[in-house]
């Protein structure tokens, strides 16, 4: 790379307004300003920035995060509990709550039980390395999102990636390969950065044939599918042949945290084995509070769902309608592909200019070359929004 490369100006940068830059040993700052410029070259330096304008990129599918209903339930909580829970939930972090709400949970998904987890992240951590040894394989959707990734990474089971959704692979691949321990597969049910959904009922059937214990990532299923609202593993009715299955809290039910939910004997294993449960701090006990109206809430209010789904529908056709093809898959995270990183947040800054909190999705959260925007529809959105985003939309991709 050339003295004064534009992609050198971010280190640069650094250097010049942090003089504690100037004191990192020689090797550790040529080290991080190499990784810098590279970040910087590829288009992929991020920025922090709060929410503003239209929302069509946060997770809070069914409006609860800003619901009365859990903010009352919440503040009841911190009323009662005080604020932090103070330790983990071996020692004295634990609380009646938590114990309430994983209750609630398991009746809501169909399991013998549940457990509670201060995020997604964590939970998914901490499962796939307590369950997976070093006998063991699993078979791994290529897109699967990055807290299950390293799971397995922290696990010394032999990985096998399968292609996106690829039916075949996967049953071949379960079929031909043995190995001395035990086997998983572990998917999302809805994709994070996609929007579609895994072939759940033939993965059960496979898993069946295989001896194989499948392990589902419901992080933006739950809240929005089934007839309750529980999830894709409730939709197609599988609830028998899945292991387990993570449900984050911080996304369509509006809080923070994770549920891990499945038999008794594997929750009582996790209280035992799992390193990010026992070796962290509990989650705020009110966030337990909020949930059980979190809960209540999708259970008793299908016409919220149900209008998500529609409002997806209605955006996907009439984006197609417009040129702009995305799938007909009917979720509500919907992925309008641009390619080109620099280009992706190029035309995100500029709706949001606009007044449209849309955001860019860029590698290594996406494969190389499919940066997109990723919107995410929530219930408060309208057709008229709808409407106006994707005409903004279309000027922005006629001006490039
Ligand atoms: C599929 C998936 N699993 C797990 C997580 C992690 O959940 P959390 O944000 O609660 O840590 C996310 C969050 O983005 C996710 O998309």
């Amino acid at each position: 790379m050339e003295r004064g490369h534009p992609a050198r100006t971010w280190a640069k940068e650094l250097a010049a307004e942090f003089p504690t830059f100037e004191k990192v040993p020689m090797k550790l700052k040529e080290r991080i300003q190499n990784n810098l410029v590279e970040i910087q070259t590829k288009g992929l330096k991020r920025k922090l920035a709060s929410p503003c304008g239209i929302d069509l990129s946060s997770n809070d599918y069914l409006g609860l995060a800003q619901d009365e209903r859990l903010k009352n339930a919440m503040i009841e909580g911190v009323r009662r509990e005080g604020i932090g829970s103070t330790g983990s939930r071996l020692l004295r972090g634990e609380r009646d709550c938590f114990a309430e709400v994983e209750k609630q949970f398991a009746e809501f998904k169909g399991t013998e039980s549940s457990l509670y987890f201060s995020s997604g992240y964590q939970a998914n951590i901490g499962l796939l390395q307590t369950f997976l040894e070093a006998d063991d394989i699993v078979f791994s959707d290529e897109l699967n999102h990055a807290s299950l990734i390293d799971g397995m990474r922290l696990s010394n089971a032999r990985k096998i990636i399968f292609r996106h959704l690829e039916v075949d692979e996967i049953a071949k691949l379960l079929k031909e390969t043995g190995c001395k321990g035990q086997k998983f597969l572990v998917t999302e049910s809805l994709f994070s950065m996609d929007g579609d959904i895994a072939p759940l009922q033939k993965y059960a059937e496979i898993c069946a044939e295989t001896n194989t214990n499948l392990i589902i990532d419901e992080a933006h299923a739950v809240g929005i599918y089934g007839r309750k609202g529980s999830g894709l593993i409730g939709h197609f009715k599988i609830e028998k042949d899945v292991f387990l299955s993570i449900n984050t809290a911080g996304k369509a039910l509006g809080v923070s945290g994770a549920f891990i939910a499945g038999d008794i004997w594997a929750i009582e294993y996790l209280i035992n084995k799992c390193r990010s449960f026992i070796f962290s701090t509990a989650p705020l006990p009110a966030t337990a509070d909020a949930l059980k109206v979190a809960l209540e809430i999708v259970e008793t209010e299908k016409g919220s769902r149900e209008r998500l789904l529609n409002l997806s529908r209605f955006f996907r056709e009439l984006l197609n309608e417009n040129g702009i093809l995305v799938p007909l898959d009917n979720s509500q995270i919907v992925p309008i592909l641009i390619g080109d990183s620099k280009k992706a947040v190029k035309i995100a800054e500029s709706l949001q200019a606009k007044g449209f909190d849309v955001r860019a999705i860029r590698p290594p959260t996406v494969p190389e070359n499919t940066s997109r925007l990723r919107v995410s529809l929530n219930v408060g959105l309208t057709k008229e929004i709808m409407r106006e985003f994707i005409i903004k939309l279309n000027k922005e991709f006629n001006r490039k």
